[in-house]
């Protein structure tokens, strides 16, 4: 399972003092040398972390692979098809949320996703949805020619008791295997931390995590390479365990 470290939230930091520190291109470098697979940037309408700047230089300076996520925006479809990141996630965006809340419904914005899908394949980057692990959903994300669904892991992230969390890692684990022989890359994100990504790597069909407030926090204790290596140790450990059935 390959992991890619979301960088907003040093943005965050910066953001919170409107000057020059702390840099998130130094983080994606960190990363990327602590061996994650991707770097994750949400340029977000109301540019509240990453801006514009650091996009470019991310897309200059990464060398696994530059995601940006992004709604499925006029500006947005323009500014990456000009930048070219290797995959753009779209994502759902509301200015008041705190964070992202939830998936896109790919059903009810099905024209406006395929035209938009459609757009960034033609430049060659891979397209990535962010949905609900939702059987409908899945269809719709294959049938509109998706390459890659990230399945909201949200809920699994809140859930509180040990049947709440057995009972979403099924639904991940029914959505992930249900995608994958669709013919989807299967990813997963959001809420995801030190405490329930090891469960969740027993979903073979799960091939990448993204995973970005976890690893800023841990990384103010004990430095953003080691954050970045903890993870991944977790995720390597998590990989040698059996795999997850549907019971
Ligand atoms: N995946 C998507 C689509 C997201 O929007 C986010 C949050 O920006 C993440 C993953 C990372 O979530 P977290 O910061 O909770 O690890």
């Amino acid at each position: 399972m390959e992991l890619s470290v979301n960088i907003d939230h040093v943005a965050t930091l910066r953001e919170a003092r409107g000057g020059t520190e702390p840099e998130p291109i130094q983080a994606a470098l960190l990363a990327e040398q602590a061996g994650a697979s991707g770097i994750v940037c949400h340029l977000r309408e109301d540019r509240r972390h990453i801006n514009e700047r650091d996009v470019r230089l991310l897309r200059e300076l990464v060398q696994t692979q530059l995601n940006l996520e992004m709604a499925a925006t006029e500006e947005m479809v323009r500014f990456a098809c000009e930048l070219l990141p290797d995959i753009v996630t779209l994502v759902p965006e509301r200015r008041q949320e705190r964070t992202t809340e939830g998936g896109l419904n790919l059903v009810e914005q099905r024209e406006l996703l395929r035209g938009v899908i459609g757009r960034l394949q033609e430049r060659e980057i891979r397209v990535s949805v962010f949905v609900e692990p939702d059987l409908e959903q899945l269809e719709t994300a294959a049938d509109l020619g998706a390459d890659i669904v990230e399945l909201h892991t949200g809920f699994y992230a809140n859930a509180t008791t040990p049947e709440a969390v057995q009972r979403e890692l099924e639904r991940l684990l029914n959505a992930a295997e249900f995608a994958s022989a669709l013919g989807l890359h299967v990813a997963a994100g959001h809420g995801l931390n030190y405490h329930n990504i090891v469960p969740l790597c027993r979903i073979r069909a799960i091939r990448d995590v993204s995973i970005g407030h976890a690893i800023v926090a841990r990384a103010v204790f004990v430095g953003f390479e080691a954050a970045v290596r903890q993870m991944l140790e977790l995720i390597r450990y998590g990989r040698t365990l059996p795999p997850l059935t549907l019971s």
